[in-house]
């Protein structure tokens, strides 16, 4: 990590003494680290000792402008290869996704255009709270990375989610960011992704769907956005937002998703299959609304297509990747999709466990070869998730390009 450069913002929880170690550790680890300091982090900690543990000068004040030739927030914003912001507080991530710059730390971020990284630290009410959460979502829809806070005793007094990760572990992970956006594993590469849960209509105001938001394929789009790819999604009915960088084709029900995934699939080297695809659909839609009569409406419903299978069969040179939203047996049915389908590679979850599935941040996948389990991913955020799946798929992808080169 030599010559990367990182801006380290510190804010005024009791997790600042922490920044200590970190910006130490960070400095140990080869960057060129400068250090933010909000006025609550002085409270806690002071300049100097992060001034001694960086070798350069910490910066706490945004009209405090030491140098004439430069503007300090946007010189620093410009040279930073990543900024991270832990501890992060409730109330600098409260600014983050308001975009209020009233302080030397939350100006310099408003001027960065390099990649985010905020590591929460806060009591586990105050992390859970409805504000928090949805401040939280709002940076995670803007790209920016988190490093989450881990359970234990917290200064409150509380045993509970809300502790600032370990130094190392964020200096691991900041470590881990840089080398693979680095690495752009998938430039070059065409991708495409399918998300939600399609809508199969009976009549002009009532459907069938299903419970997918979307999250777990709009993050594998955006990993793979990050890992320098082109990519498509095609989405149906989602409740999160896509991210940035992408191209979204909206599409309504299981054939809609057919012809649009079937017209760029030729050109596609990596396929995701990530929505919820109905698997039947009614006989008959009817043109008008289906008015009120007898006890009993019976509704008479076809199988449709299995675009995954379909694709499984047309496939040449693209890697496919199916999908397996299970309430049990996961290993079984994982394995029967992933054969029957033809997939390359199957991400199987088991929607009835705590932390997984449809609308939620966070999963617990595990990943399917021929050959069987590949890996069991913990429970971790869907962003990650999708980067650990995809940095897998590029390697397997590149090993057979060189092996077909090598013929
Ligand atoms: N899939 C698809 N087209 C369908 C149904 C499913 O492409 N008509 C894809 C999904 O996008 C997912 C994978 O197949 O990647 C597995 O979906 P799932 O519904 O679990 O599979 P099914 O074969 O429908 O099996 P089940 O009997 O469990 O519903």
């Amino acid at each position: 990590m030599r010559g990367k450069t990182i801006i380290l913002g510190i804010t005024g929880g009791i997790a600042a003494y922490k920044g200590a170690a970190l910006c130490s550790k960070l400095v140990q680890a080869g960057f060129d680290v400068h250090v933010i300091m909000t006025e609550g982090a002085c409270k806690f900690i002071t300049p100097l000792t992060l001034q001694t543990l960086s070798r350069n000068p910490v910066y706490t004040d945004t009209f405090d402008e030491r140098d004439p030739s430069v503007v300090s927030h946007i010189d620093l914003a410009d040279k930073a290869d990543l900024i991270l912001v832990a501890p992060a507080t409730a109330n600098t991530i409260a600014k983050m996704a308001a975009g209020i710059a009233d302080d030397m730390l939350t100006t310099t971020l408003l001027a960065a255009t390099c990649r985010i990284v905020v590591a929460p630290a806060m009591n586990v009410h105050m992390y859970d709270h409805p504000a928090v959460v949805r401040n939280l979502n709002v940076l995670a829809e803007r790209s920016v990375m988190f490093i989450e806070p881990e359970t234990g005793q917290l200064a409150c007094g509380y045993v509970a989610k809300g502790r600032l990760a370990e130094p190392e572990t964020i200096v691991a992970a900041v470590a881990d960011i840089l080398a693979e956006d680095e690495r752009k594993p998938l430039l070059g590469k065409k991708v495409l992704v399918t998300a939600g849960g399609t809508v199969e209509r009976l009549d002009p105001v009532r459907y069938l769907t299903n419970d997918s938001s979307g999250k777990m394929g709009f993050a594998l789009a955006e990993a793979a956005r990050d890992f320098g790819a082109e990519v498509t999604v095609i989405a149906a009915r989602t409740s999160a937002s896509p991210p940035n960088g992408v191209a979204v084709v909206r599409v309504e029900s299981a054939q809609d998703m057919l012809d649009a995934v079937m017209e760029r699939f030729d050109s596609s080297d990596l396929i995701v299959k990530a929505a919820a695809v109905a698997d039947y659909r009614p006989v008959v839609r009817a043109s008008s609304k289906i008015k009120k009569s007898g006890d009993r409406l019976m509704l008479e419903l076809e199988k449709t297509t299995d675009i995954l299978q379909t694709l499984g069969e047309r496939k040449t040179k693209q890697y496919l990747i199916g999908f397996a939203a299970e309430t049990g047996d996961l290993d079984h049915y994982a394995m029967d999709k992933l054969q029957r389908k033809h997939c390359d590679m199957l991400a199987a979850n088991d929607v009835s466990e705590e932390g997984a599935g449809f609308n939620k941040d966070t999963n617990i996948i595990r990943l399917y070869d021929k050959s069987g389990l590949i890996e069991a991913l913990p429970i971790m955020s869907k962003r990650d998730a999708s980067r650990r799946m995809l940095t897998i798929a590029a390697q397997r992808m590149a090993d057979r390009e060189g092996k077909e080169a090598g013929r």
